[in-house]
């Protein structure tokens, strides 16, 4: 049987609220610390912040029981073994990651502990990062023995989160003693040997007793490389695929076919070769830009994440292009934007292609109404209503008399649109999808001119193929 334990967690955000749930969901007793009050408010009055399968039931299941709320770090450090660290590391100016949070996160629980704790770098943070909490500590007087410092990066996605969480490819510990490193095999044993799996109401997954979680123990640095390699790893991949999405409509083949074909090799894979508007979300640009820091500031030539930015970042702009060359010019036509958030089923907005193209699209004069089905209340925030930018409550009021639709994001609700129904709301049946969510000779049987990423496009009735825009 696992043993029970006590741990703090710093930060309620996506990773931090999951990963507090999910340790309270596995047996141990769970305090979440944030300093920001609306947020615990809400979360202590049975609200949930972010739009995450699973999540509101498993809150509602250990909320007030094995799962607290609170701003005060000091009580929540006290009586705790383990404190995860689970805030922000955004860009920094110079591509760097932004370490000020986990800084005073640090400073804060030096001041606090009173006896030994093992504190947990769960952030995505560079290498020697778990170095510098150790000196931190000690410049606030810390003795040595009072703690040991862990690196335990997450790969968690948002949208399936909790299942991420619970039923891990791998979960890294990156510990330079071996009593650290036990207390974290104690915390994950429930996962490595399978006994959450056959508890009652246990979120399914992939992993079961006879295939549970695998653990992966390295020295700090090793854990801290992973992270950051393996996000920039699957960066690389879209962009790989996008670049070849473009090779692909050059040459007139089709980008889904040429996935297909590359992913069936299973030394390659199939999964992250989606060819679109290339990668957003608040990790893989940061950490692309940050991991190519380390590498600069270590000598080390790895100009290849450079370029894995610049095919990213030339995505949005033939996009754009896309819907210039499908519509002539831009200003005063009525687009139906779909989809606001950088990904499918999650309301999270940072670093959105959909925001960025909805932005340049408003810039060229167009009359823009988008529909999401979880990210409009955010999306307000940096887009808000005004005569051009209007919001629709469901994506069919969005397409009305619409000069085109674009999607943007690849919501599965979006890839089960009603063609019929969609053809008769808008002005022209124009549809550019930014997330190849249909085939063109499905659109075309539909009556739509269909334009895509990587494939040709295919025209209705009477319209012939388009000029191509100038860039
Ligand atoms: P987030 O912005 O959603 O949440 C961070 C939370 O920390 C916020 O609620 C904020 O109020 C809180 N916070 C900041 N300073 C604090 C302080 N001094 N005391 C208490 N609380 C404080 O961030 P996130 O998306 O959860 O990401 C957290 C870290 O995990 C980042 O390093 C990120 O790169 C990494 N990560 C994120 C994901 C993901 O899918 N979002 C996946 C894996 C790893
Ligand atoms: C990503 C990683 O997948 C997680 O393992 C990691 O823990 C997390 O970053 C992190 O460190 O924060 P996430 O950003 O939630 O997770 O979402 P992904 O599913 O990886 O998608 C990222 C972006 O790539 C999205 O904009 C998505 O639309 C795009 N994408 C993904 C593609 O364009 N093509 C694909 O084939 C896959």
């Amino acid at each position: 049987m696992a043993r029970q334990v006590s741990i703090c967690v710093i930060g309620s955000g996506y990773v931090g609220l999951v990963a507090a749930a999910c340790f309270a969901d596995m047996g141990h007793k769970v305090t979440c610390v944030d300093n920001d009050e609306a947020r615990v408010k809400l979360l202590c009055d049975g609200g949930v912040p972010i739009f995450e399968e699973h999540l509101p039931e498993l809150l509602a299941k250990h909320r007030g029981r094995s799962v607290t709320f609170t701003t005060d770090l000091g009580r929540a450090v006290e009586e705790s073994e383990a404190v995860f660290i689970a805030v922000g590391t955004p860009q920094g100016d110079s591509g760097a990651a932004d370490l000020s949070y986990v800084e005073a996160v640090v400073a804060e629980i030096a001041r606090m502990i009173k006896n030994y704790k093992v504190i947990v770098e769960k952030s995505t943070v560079p290498v020697y990062t778990n170095a510098w909490i150790r000196r931190v500590l000690h410049r606030h007087g810390v003795e040595k023995d009072r703690f040991d410092v862990v690196s335990n990066p997450e790969f968690l996605r948002e949208g399936t989160a909790v299942v991420d969480f619970l039923h891990p490819d791998r979960i890294v510990v990156g510990a330079s003693e071996e009593h650290s490193a036990e207390l974290l095999r104690q915390i994950y044993e429930p996962l490595t040997e399978g006994s959450y799996y056959t508890q009652p109401g246990a979120v399914p997954g992939c992993c079961n007793t006879a295939h549970p979680a695998k653990m992966l123990v390295t020295t700090t640095q090793s854990a801290e490389i992973i992270k950051h390699a393996s996000n920039a790893f699957l960066a690389m991949k879209i962009s790989f695929i996008n670049a070849v999405a473009n090779l692909a409509e050059a040459v007139d083949a089709d980008i889904e076919d040429i996935a297909k074909g590359i992913g069936l090799d299973s030394r390659i894979g199939p999964r992250f070769l989606r060819a679109g508007l290339g990668y957003g979300g608040s990790c893989f640009p940061k950490d692309v830009a940050a991991f190519h820091w380390v590498a600069q500031e270590r000598g080390v030539n790895f100009q290849l994440l450079d370029e894995v930015r610049k095919i990213n970042e030339t995505q949005r702009e033939i996009f754009f292009n896309k819907v210039r060359s499908a519509l002539w010019t831009l200003r005063g036509k009525r687009l139906a934007a779909l989809g606001l958030a950088f990904k499918g089923e999650t309301d999270d907005i940072r670093e959105s292609p959909s925001i960025e193209i909805i932005k340049k699209l408003l810039q060229a004069g167009a009359i823009v109404t988008a529909y999401d089905p979880a990210a409009i209340e955010r999306a307000k925030q940096t887009l808000p209503p005004d005569t051009n930018m209007k919001y629709a409550a469901n994506l069919y009021e969005a397409a009305k008399d619409a000069d085109a639709v674009l999607i943007l994001t690849d919501w599965k609700e979006f890839a089960a649109i009603d063609l019929e129904r969609l053809n008769q709301a808008v002005r022209f049946p124009i549809l550019i999808d930014g997330r190849n969510l249909y085939k063109p000779d499905e659109m075309q049987k539909h009556g739509f001119t269909y334009v895509s990423m990587g494939r040709q496009a295919s025209y209705q009735g009477q319209e012939g193929k388009p000029h191509k825009m100038p860039a």
